[in-house]
């Protein structure tokens, strides 16, 4: 289903819901990282792209005037309701602190949408490292600015949107998926500066090769306390090593101030300064099309995530040395685990006439070696948050 396709279904639902049709559609994607891994919140690059996955809002306005918001979702049981006459705090049920939050971050600026009956669809799969939290996120500001007809910069909707994670979902996440899924660029990646906020398109449209997303279909869980664990490792980390950040220190200065360092804060520190340096270095592949050198980046981005970083997992590993049997001349380059960790999706970028091959055998050999079947599938860079309907 296409963005317009998937609109109308969720036209439909909304009209099955409330029994009227929505006067206000507005849809946000999730995302898939390319390269530069736990490299947001330290002031690094990151090289995302939006994918053909949505979370879509329709609404309308309230019969009966009351200033609530509704919220209904196609996938979750209990309805999200929010007095916007009163202080905008977390609650249950739990999905709902993602719009909730939005909403707050929006009503700080004096933007309140008024009363309204909403539905929510995601095609987005939950808890596979895709976003789809931040799709909630920035959909939410999306169609806060359809309804009110103010739009902000999407950096600023981005910087709610990350908030609400922050302050109303308690995940201290860096700003990748929110930027990405305010302002991705069809047949684009963005190669974000987290410092400055600046971005680069990198176009990727050499027809000759694919990203595949391969969901282990091991789910995470992100507060878990592990992202920020090392989050505040990092922290640590450029502490001791009198940088304000570690986007500031090179490999030579982590060496030479090795013995200021934990073993274990010492190889946090050698991940995310080797996955920043990876990050423009694979953006500078794509440009050029050399799929071998940004393949070989995947797989040292892996490997570091998996042995320095530690947020790997098995079944994400499986699929790494999956890819690396099939290898480059049967048309894989590279092969790394996206997003957060501990489960999710890993992204593969493989020659496009060897996509069937690919995907057949990675399902068989996973299931093979995990029990359990994967879900693969490919997306092209998609364009960010839009409202389709006001
Ligand atoms: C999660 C966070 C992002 C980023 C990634 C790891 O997706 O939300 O901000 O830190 O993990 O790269």
């Amino acid at each position: 289903m296409n963005l317009q396709e998937l609109s109308a279904h969720v036209a439909a639902e909304f009209q099955k819901t409330y029994g009227r049709a929505p006067r206000y559609i507005a849809a946000a994607p999730g995302r898939v990282n390319v390269i530069g891994e736990h490299t947001d919140y330290n002031d690094g690059f990151v090289l995302p792209m939006a994918i053909e996955f949505y979370t879509i809002m329709a609404a309308d306005k309230r019969p009966d005037g009351a200033n609530i918001v509704t919220l209904r979702s196609t996938s979750q049981p209990d309805a999200a309701m929010v007095d916007l006459a009163q202080p905008i705090t977390p609650t249950a049920p739990k999905w709902g602190n993602y719009p909730r939050g939005v909403l707050a971050g929006f009503a700080a600026r004096n933007i309140t949408p008024g009363g309204l009956d909403v539905l929510v669809h995601s095609t987005v799969p939950l808890g596979s490292g895709l976003s789809s939290s931040a799709a909630l996120e920035v959909c939410t500001g999306t169609l806060i600015e359809a309804v009110t007809g103010k739009t902000i910069d999407p950096i600023e909707k981005a910087l709610i949107a990350q908030k609400a994670e922050h302050d109303f979902a308690n995940v201290p996440c860096g700003i990748m998926d929110q930027f990405i899924s305010a302002l991705g660029r069809e047949g684009h990646l963005l190669l974000l500066d987290c410092r400055t906020r600046k971005t680069e398109l990198v176009a990727m449209s050499d027809p000759s090769v694919s990203l595949l997303i391969i969901n282990t279909n091991v789910k995470h869980e992100l507060s878990g306390g592990e992202y920020a664990e090392r989050r505040a490792q990092c922290e640590e980390a450029a502490a001791k090593l009198g940088v304000k950040s570690l986007r500031d220190c090179t490999a030579d200065q982590l060496e030479q101030g090795k013995a200021k360092l934990s073993e274990v804060v010492y190889r946090r520190a050698r991940h995310v300064i080797g996955e920043i340096e990876r990050t423009t270095h694979a953006a500078e592949g794509i440009r050029s099309s050399n799929w071998p050198a940004v393949g070989n980046l995947m797989y040292a981005s892996h490997y570091s995530l998996k042995d320095d970083y530690e947020v790997s997992c098995p079944e994400l590993d499986v699929v790494v040395e999956i890819a690396e049997d099939i290898g480059a001349k049967a048309g894989v380059y590279g092969c790394r685990m996206t997003g957060g960790g501990f489960g999710g999706c890993c992204v593969a970028l493989v020659k496009a006439d060897s996509v069937e091959a690919i995907t057949k055998k990675i399902i068989a050999d996973y299931k093979a070696k995990t029990g359990i079947d994967a879900t693969i599938f490919s997306s092209r860079p998609a364009a960010g948050a839009t409202i389709i309907k006001s």
